[in-house]
């Protein structure tokens, strides 16, 4: 990855690239959303499946460049948390902006724009099964882009080169193993250049030396590009690796218990499920 790559973002919060690059601005935010020094900011958001709430006006904010982690216990509704995020599913109440567009409010054509300042990594990859490594990155750029074929195929492989996936550019996703796919996931979430990234258990099923692998190129691109990230794991090791901050959730509460560094937390909390979690203490609950 090229050091020299600023990480600045113009007037409208999109990234510039100063090689002439693709940034995700030239095609993401035309409208132009306000300068906001919060990239995501989360109000009051309930999010409900039918009658069943799970999280219950949760607020907070992501500063542009930020790594957050969201943690806490199975089934607290991390992942509910993020999909609701970037609009998978209606909100129950409250708002969430992203990049200045409120995406309950927004318009289709304004929403699929700003979709595609985001990248996202769910825990299954979601490559295509049938299509190489290079088909899979070429596919958005070809979709939402006006480069040349050669062009795309370019920016595709040095997609590919940058997660460490040079050489494998004509393997189909099955031909790789798990940290080969997620990190084949993490290069089709960036293909458009995203300011913002989200994903959900990256590390999950992955031994711990990759898993570690996987962390440190979330960090260099965080570093590199200036890439704000929204990370849900439950993973210690890559939590106190990663995050700037975490926002940690918890069932009892339906939201957040605790939001900070992870190491502030660990040592200041004064909140037992707070101190269980960053302990490695059963809950008293569970124990
Ligand atoms: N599509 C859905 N329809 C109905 N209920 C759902 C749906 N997705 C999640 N839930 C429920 O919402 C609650 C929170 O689930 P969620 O997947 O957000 O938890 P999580 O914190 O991501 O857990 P884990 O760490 O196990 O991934 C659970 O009780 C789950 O059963
Ligand atoms: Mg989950």
């Amino acid at each position: 990855m090229d050091a020299e790559r600023r990480t600045e973002h113009d007037d409208k919060g999109r990234w510039i690239d100063p090689a002439g690059g693709i940034s995700g601005g030239e095609f993401a935010w035309s409208q132009g959303p306000p300068a906001a020094e919060a990239a995501i900011r989360v109000e009051n958001l309930t999010a409900a499946y039918g009658d069943n709430v799970i999280l219950r006006d949760v607020s907070f904010e992501v500063t542009r460049g930020e790594v957050v982690v969201i943690a806490g216990g199975s089934g607290c509704g991390k992942s509910t948390l993020l999909k609701h995020m970037i609009g998978l599913h209606p909100l129950a109440g409250g708002r969430v902006e992203i990049n200045g567009v409120d995406i309950a409010a927004a318009g289709d054509r304004e929403l699929s724009l700003t979709r595609q300042g985001f990248g996202v990594l769910f825990q299954s990859g979601a490559l295509f099964g049938s299509l190489t490594l290079l088909e899979n990155i070429t596919l958005p750029l070809n979709d939402f882009t006006s480069l040349s074929p050669r062009a795309a195929n370019l920016v595709a492989r040095a997609k590919l080169a940058m997660v460490g996936l040079a050489g494998y550019e004509n393997h189909l996703p099955s031909e790789l193993s798990g940290g080969m796919q997620k990190r084949a996931g993490l290069a089709r979430a960036m293909a458009l250049d995203p300011a913002i990234l989200f994903f959900d258990e990256p590390s999950a099923g992955l031994d711990p030396i990759t898993a570690a692998e996987l962390d440190r190129l979330i960090i260099r691109i965080n570093q590199a590009m200036g890439t704000t990230m929204v990370i849900v794991t439950h993973e210690l090791a890559s939590i106190y690796n990663i995050a700037h901050r975490v926002v940690m959730l918890d069932k009892s509460v339906l939201g957040i218990i605790a939001q900070g560094p992870p190491k502030e937390l660990r040592d200041t909390s004064s909140d037992p499920r707070v101190a269980d979690f960053f302990h490695r203490r059963p809950s008293q609950k569970q124990a």
